[in-house]
């Protein structure tokens, strides 16, 4: 199966099988795999699950952990380079689910996150057992083509990601949270619009492009992080 059809009806894997899994074809899919920004390096190691700390009730076999040098718009270039890993993972009969509930026992100071991953017997639905907020929510004009942007994943459903038309082009935002919300949410909610961006540029993989604008228009509580061509 495509990519761009799992974004239609994955979901997170909270339940895994303890089936061992043949890496080649993961490390394989990451060599290939496109970054937003090319500038950023990054990296990431397989784990299993005795090698890191867990905050979760439940947990899985393995564990892909990210690193990355910190650099502008490092956060959201993770989330979208993962993103496509977790669909391929879904295109071959592995779930996963992004933890921000994680660290590593061997400490690193560029460590990100974590994505737990493993076979699984349920990681599939329909698209109307989807929660997310409408497309009117999520951009000044309800607009079908954000549709795989709309159900992305993110943390806490948050839904950080805001669309706003400008010629044939998306500028993106990202919601201001408010105090509280934001102490846990910082470090997450660029993940997430890169996770949606990722859905956006797997949808429309041959014409998908990112850039910085330095004539965007500000918005009152949203940031812009880039726009899009798609
Ligand atoms: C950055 C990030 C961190 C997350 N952290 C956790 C976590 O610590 N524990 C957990 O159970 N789910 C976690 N999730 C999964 C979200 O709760 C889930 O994506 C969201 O509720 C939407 O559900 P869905 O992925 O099934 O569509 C995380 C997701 C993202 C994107």
């Amino acid at each position: 199966m495509n990519l761009e059809e799992q974004i239609y009806l994955r979901k997170s894997c909270r339940k895994y099988l303890d089936d061992e899994i043949d890496m080649d074809s993961i490390h394989k899919f990451l060599s290939s795999v496109k970054p937003l920004n090319d500038d950023i390096n990054y990296y990431y190691k397989i784990l299993t699950r005795d090698e890191v700390n867990l905050r979760t009730r439940w947990s899985a076999p393995y564990y892909l952990a990210l690193f990355s040098e910190k650099k502008e718009n490092y956060l959201t270039n993770i989330g979208f380079v993962f993103q496509q890993v977790s669909l391929y993972l879904q295109s071959v009969g592995i779930g996963s689910c992004w933890v921000g509930l994680a660290s590593l026992k061997e400490k690193s100071s560029e460590f990100v996150i974590v994505i737990s991953f493993g076979r699984s017997e349920n990681m599939t639905r329909d698209i109307s057992d989807f929660k997310r907020k409408q497309l009117s929510e999520i951009s000044d004009f309800a607009d079908e083509r954000l549709t795989p942007a709309r159900l992305a994943p993110s943390a806490v459903n948050s839904q950080p990601w805001y669309f706003k038309h400008s010629d044939d082009e998306f500028d993106v935002y990202q919601v201001k949270q408010n105090f509280v919300k934001r102490q846990f949410l910082k470090k997450w909610n660029p993940i997430d619009v890169g996770i949606a961006l990722a859905h956006m540029y797997v949808a429309n993989e041959k014409t998908f492009e990112f850039y910085r604008k330095s004539d965007f228009e500000e918005i009152k509580g949203y940031t812009y992080i880039g726009s899009i061509k798609i």
